[in-house]
């Protein structure tokens, strides 16, 4: 029988279920292992019977994101299943023409409307600060047009996702941001206040908070595909191929999705493995 250690959700944040194995950059508890993924997810061959990612594939480069999904194939066992979850770029685009749209009328809640579709489509890709202007959009409690944001962000809107603050964690930020003071004052004596701010933005565009890439359920299906995946589909949020995953709450919260901005896919590892020669070299 399956267990929860079987299922690994990458890129897991602080939302993560304790029985599953969890790995994300940063670890937000003790049942999550601290990793980079752009070296590769560390576990053996075929050792996963399904492979959970939400909103994590944008924030990697496009090369890097396929060398992931390939990844995500070499640890899982064949027939097993991989359920990517990353905003929707057709939906996102769609509701942002919708907006432009209305905003013509000047009317102001349909202006702000418009604004926040603009920041969907372009203030996770290009803002140079953690939580950029969606950040100080929601934290504004003047805004008009909280309801609107909810229906686009849901619960976020109202409970910023924050990890906990463990005294590992606060130790290991506080020899993070030591090693980055010393190095902004290196950088500044040798190249000036120029060096310093690309130093700067470029150490942030690096820390994990990006967007680096958009999918619509043809981009995403493509490179599930060119990856040695099959049978790639579009699925409710509370719906998946995965035993038993809909128990786990990873994607609803209470009977609404945990974020309605989602695209959700899954895709097979073929159990004929001369069908899944097509993958990259990195398959086992
Ligand atoms: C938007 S959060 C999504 C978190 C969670 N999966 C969810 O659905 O709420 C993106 C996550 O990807 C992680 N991440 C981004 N780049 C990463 C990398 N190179 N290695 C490991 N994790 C990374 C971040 O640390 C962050 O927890």
């Amino acid at each position: 029988m399956t267990q929860p250690s079987d299922y690994l959700n990458v890129g897991c944040g602080n939302h993560y279920h304790p029985d599953w194995t969890n790995i994300d950059l940063v670890a937000s508890g003790p049942a999550v292992r601290q990793y980079d993924l752009r070296r590769g997810l560390p576990y053996e061959p075929k050792q996963f019977d399904a492979v959970y990612h939400s909103h994590v594939l944008e924030h990697l480069a496009p090369a890097d994101a396929a060398n992931m999904l390939r990844d995500c194939f070499r640890v899982l066992r064949p027939g097993g299943i991989v359920r990517v979850v990353v905003p929707n770029l057709e939906a996102i685009a769609t509701a942002y023409l919708d907006s432009l749209n209305q905003a013509d009328n000047g009317d102001e809640m349909d202006v702000a409307n418009h604004q926040w579709m603009t920041f969907e489509l372009l203030d996770q890709m290009t803002r140079q600060r953690s939580g950029g202007q969606m950040m100080r959009v929601m934290q504004d409690p003047n805004q008009i047009n909280r309801d609107f944001i909810r229906s686009r962000i849901g619960f976020e809107m109202d409970t910023p996702s924050k990890a906990k603050k463990t005294i590992r964690r606060r130790l290991s930020r506080l020899v993070r941001s030591t090693k980055k003071q010393l190095a902004i004052a290196a950088v500044t004596m040798l190249q000036g206040k120029s060096g310093r701010d690309a130093y700067r933005e470029g150490y942030f565009r690096q820390a994990g908070e990006i967007h680096r890439w958009m999918y619509d359920r043809v981009s995403l299906a493509r490179v599930l595909r060119e990856v040695g995946f099959e049978d790639a589909q579009v699925f409710p949020a509370s719906e998946s191929g995965i035993d038993g995953f809909d128990s786990f709450g990873l994607d609803r919260v209470g009977s609404s999705p945990r974020k309605p901005d989602s695209l959700y896919m899954e895709a097979t590892r073929p159990r004929d493995e001369v069908a899944s020669s097509v993958g990259s070299s990195r398959a086992a």
